[in-house]
């Protein structure tokens, strides 16, 4: 996958100006998984500081049950605290996970940051093994740079 064709599509789609904040982050979700052939679902979840839960946004994928994570629970969770990218190559070798699906092999989260705040972060999960790389952390980077400007 080139990212970097990628890129200026992020950029169009955010920049729509008559779609509301969660469309525009849909239609990423969406961009996203039909360009990136190991990006099976792709989703954000938003922290709530106060109660330290973090909550479904917009996703495409499969249905998820896990609407509401308390923080330091599952990789996100873990991601809520660490302010850090997570790569899992492989969830089974993971603990502190929360598995949606069997068919989900491996996972990587990166952080949203908003004024050096850590928002939330979005989440993809894979049905290959240890499909991530460091592309992946970098363009996933630029993506949250760009949904930061949303808020
Ligand atoms: N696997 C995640 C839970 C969220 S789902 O992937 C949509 C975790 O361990 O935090």
């Amino acid at each position: 996958m080139n990212f970097e064709n990628l890129k200026p599509q992020v950029i169009a789609l955010l920049s729509e100006a008559n779609a509301e904040r969660d469309i525009k982050l849909k239609n990423l979700c969406q961009l996203l998984t039909d360009n990136v052939d190991y990006y099976n679902w792709v989703g954000f979840y938003f922290a709530n500081h106060e109660n330290k839960t973090l909550h479904l946004g917009p996703y495409v994928g499969a249905e998820t049950d896990h609407i509401v994570i308390p923080f330091g629970k599952g990789i996100c969770g873990q991601v809520a605290e660490s302010n850090q990218n997570f790569v899992v190559p492989d969830v089974t070798a993971q603990d502190n996970y929360i598995a949606c699906s069997f068919t989900v092999k491996s996972e990587i989260v990166v952080p949203l940051f908003v004024n050096g705040k850590n928002i939330g972060q979005i989440d993809i999960d894979s049905h290959v093994i240890d499909p991530f790389t460091e592309a992946d952390e970098r363009f996933l980077e630029f993506v949250n740079q760009e949904v930061a400007k949303l808020f």
